[in-house]
């Protein structure tokens, strides 16, 4: 391989990064990083998605203009790639001056080849997820079979691209590169969907209902489609019609990295759109699973995102990358829990690594003055065993990474660290330095050197800053690359071996908790599936339910995802806090009856107390709070 090209998607900008975002952004950086260290000349590509009635809408709401509102919301993004360390090679914007005109480029091809035409929508749109469904997609006759929401009617004279045409085409092709779609079981999904007659794209929306995107080039009284944007940018961030011979260093990109919730817009949009353009397909489409809040998708809209600013402040961001990597089976859904974070960053990273680490430095420091003896020709049957076990770890790594098994390199490098601290506790140096058996103790120490020298390095794509850490402690003063790390000898006898500040201190769930505020950590217990269990009909009576009526409701002046609701539970007026504001104005709440849990201890939810809470239903999307439904008193007992 003489190139390797990575991309994300572009993120919208209609609110700050959570923790989905971040991760296919580390997974990205990951693989650049492994593939530079394996010497291979790397691209990596992000940025923003900023077009759209999505990211207009949410400018509007805030009450400022689109283009400024667009600089502070990819600042976020740009900001939080900074603190997760990330290191990407460029960061678009779809606001970007050459990538504005490489679209209107690409729009007017694709008119004078006469792929595009006029005709006249009538469908159902859904602002969320910025598409078109016809009648039959829609749950109930109205709602978004993707997310749930309402969707608008619309007709309207609209700009059609000709995708029907490449069906055809897309089928063949998608079954003549089992490796342009990954997994396989997502491959499968597109032929699937491919069954179906394949309609035309609608790409424009008018100007009177939207003026925020790339005019179209044929007629000015349109916008072009938010995704037909977006999409070029995996091109246009590369030269496209601007610097062709860069674009024929990188293109085609070898990686979108994306999750399955964007299959469709990559896997059949996107090849129609680069045939007509007469552009080679990318290698591979990768679909990566979702990150999951208990059963749900974790997503900002659903109000159950994890802040990765708040988890780096408190964790920092070298155990995140190690989380995120670690926990994901590449491809398929993974469930975030807090309590699943501490005990794998405490146990692979402090109790594993850290561990072997401070060992070894500190028996060099004790026993060698600090400086690295050389080893002696040996067949002891403990380092013979810890030689098999590093042995062809690299080339092991190496294949891990070209085959996408991110979660299993953390795997096998930290099966090799606990065979390492396993080592130590065989041969016991402690004792061979009593026993006065120094070429023994030379041997195990100068081995356990370079194994943890070569675990070092192969860390490095996740956790680049911990790594030099590690490395800066053995001395080393190689290059960091995967050559390096293949050698037998990678730290040379002589080199200042250093006891340094623990790599990782093991992390204390309180601190965390209290760090990350009650809240967060509740709602992961509560969403936990060790929860689900049988109960006795005691058990249900000790909850004391009531009818509550709810007589005023605010948004909390410190977080605009709270409602401070004052709720008349018979005996007294309590304050209930409840993270419902996406689903429910304050205004449309007073005077509403609701369900009441009243002997919930109090408790403290970003600084406001509430005493109690509401019972609400949530598919995963939507947030309905439980109602009685005819006229109850307040205090009535729910049974
Ligand atoms: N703007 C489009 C993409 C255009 S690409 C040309 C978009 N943006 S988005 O802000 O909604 O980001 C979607 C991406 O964020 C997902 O495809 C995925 O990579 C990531 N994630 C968002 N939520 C996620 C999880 N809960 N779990 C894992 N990743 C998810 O769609």
């Amino acid at each position: 391989m003489d190139k390797f090209y990575v991309t994300t998607p572009l993120y919208y900008v209609n609110d700050k990064p959570h923790i989905g975002h971040t991760y296919t952004t580390v997974l990205a950086d990951v693989l650049a990083r492994y593939y530079r260290f394996m010497g291979v000349k790397t691209f990596f590509l992000t940025g923003t998605d900023e077009h759209g009635q999505k990211v207009a809408q949410a400018a509007e709401k805030k009450g400022i203009d689109c283009k400024d509102y667009c600089d502070k919301y990819a600042q976020f993004f740009n900001d939080m790639w900074m603190r997760m360390h990330i290191k990407y090679d460029h960061f678009i914007r779809t606001t970007d001056e050459h990538h504005r005109k490489a679209v209107t480029q690409a729009l007017q091809k694709l008119w004078d080849i006469g792929d595009i035409y006029l005709g006249s929508y009538k469908g159902w749109y859904c602002v969320y997820e910025e598409r078109f469904w016809t009648e039959k997609d829609l749950i109930d006759g109205k709602l978004c079979p993707d997310c749930n929401r309402p969707t608008n009617y619309i007709e309207e004279k609209s700009y059609f691209f000709k995708m029907s045409k490449y069906q055809d085409w897309l089928i063949e092709y998608i079954e003549k590169h089992p490796e342009f779609i990954k997994p396989d079981f997502r491959r499968n999904e597109v032929l699937g969907f491919l069954r179906k007659p394949l309609g035309d794209l609608c790409i424009s929306r008018p100007k009177s209902r939207l003026r925020w995107g790339v005019e179209l080039p044929f007629d000015k009284d349109f916008v072009t489609y938010v995704w037909v944007d977006a999409l070029l940018n995996y091109c246009t961030a590369v030269g496209l019609w601007d610097n062709m011979s860069k674009f024929d260093e990188w293109w085609p990109a070898d990686y979108h990295l994306i999750g399955k919730d964007i299959l469709t817009t990559h896997a059949v949009y996107w090849p129609c759109i680069l045939k007509a353009l007469g552009i080679t397909m990318p290698r591979t489409i990768f679909a990566h699973g979702w990150w999951l809040i208990g059963k749900a998708k974790m997503g900002k809209s659903l109000g159950n995102a994890i802040d990765p600013a708040a988890l780096v402040n408190s964790i920092g961001a070298e155990r995140l990358r190690y989380y995120l990597i670690r926990d994901m089976v590449l491809g398929q859904d993974a469930t975030y829990t807090l309590d699943g974070l501490i005990s794998r960053l405490n146990n692979d990273l402090p109790n594993d690594l850290g561990n072997m680490l401070s060992r070894v430095t500190n028996m060099v420091g004790k026993y060698f003055d600090g400086v690295l003896p050389a080893p002696n020709p040996t067949t002891d049957n403990e380092i013979i065993k810890l030689l098999t076990k590093a042995e062809g770890l690299s080339a092991k790594i190496k294949n891990l990474v070209l085959d996408l098994k991110t979660h299993q390199v953390l795997e096998e490098i930290n099966s090799v660290i606990r065979a390492a601290n396993k080592f130590i506790e065989n041969t016991k140096p402690w004792k061979l330095a009593a026993e006065g058996e120094n070429t023994r103790l030379a041997n195990v120490l100068y081995h356990a050197t370079q194994l943890i020298a070569r675990v070092g390095l192969l860390l490095y794509p996740v956790i680049p800053e911990k790594s030099i850490q590690l490395l800066d402690s053995l001395g080393f003063e190689g290059e960091i690359s995967l050559d390096t790390a293949s050698e037998d000898e990678i730290i040379k006898p002589g080199s200042k071996i250093t006891v340094t500040k623990p790599l990782f201190p093991r992390i204390e769930i309180k601190k965390i908790e209290k760090e990350l505020g009650v809240e967060t950590t509740e709602k992961i217990r509560t969403n936990d599936d060790k929860t689900e269990g049988l109960i006795e009909i005691n058990d249900f009576s000790k909850i004391k339910l009531v009818v509550g009526k709810i007589v005023e409701c605010n948004i909390a002046p410190k977080s605009e995802n709270l409602l401070l609701l004052k709720v008349d539970t018979g005996e007294k007026i309590r304050q209930l806090v409840a993270g419902i504001a996406k689903w429910y104005k304050p205004e449309e709440l007073v005077g509403k009856s609701i369900i009441v849990i009243t002997n919930l201890k109090p408790v403290k939810i970003r600084g406001y107390v509430s005493e109690g809470m509401l019972l609400a239903a949530d598919d995963g999307s939507i947030v309905s709070i439980l109602m009685p439904d005819k006229a109850l008193r307040p205090g009535c007992k729910v049974r």
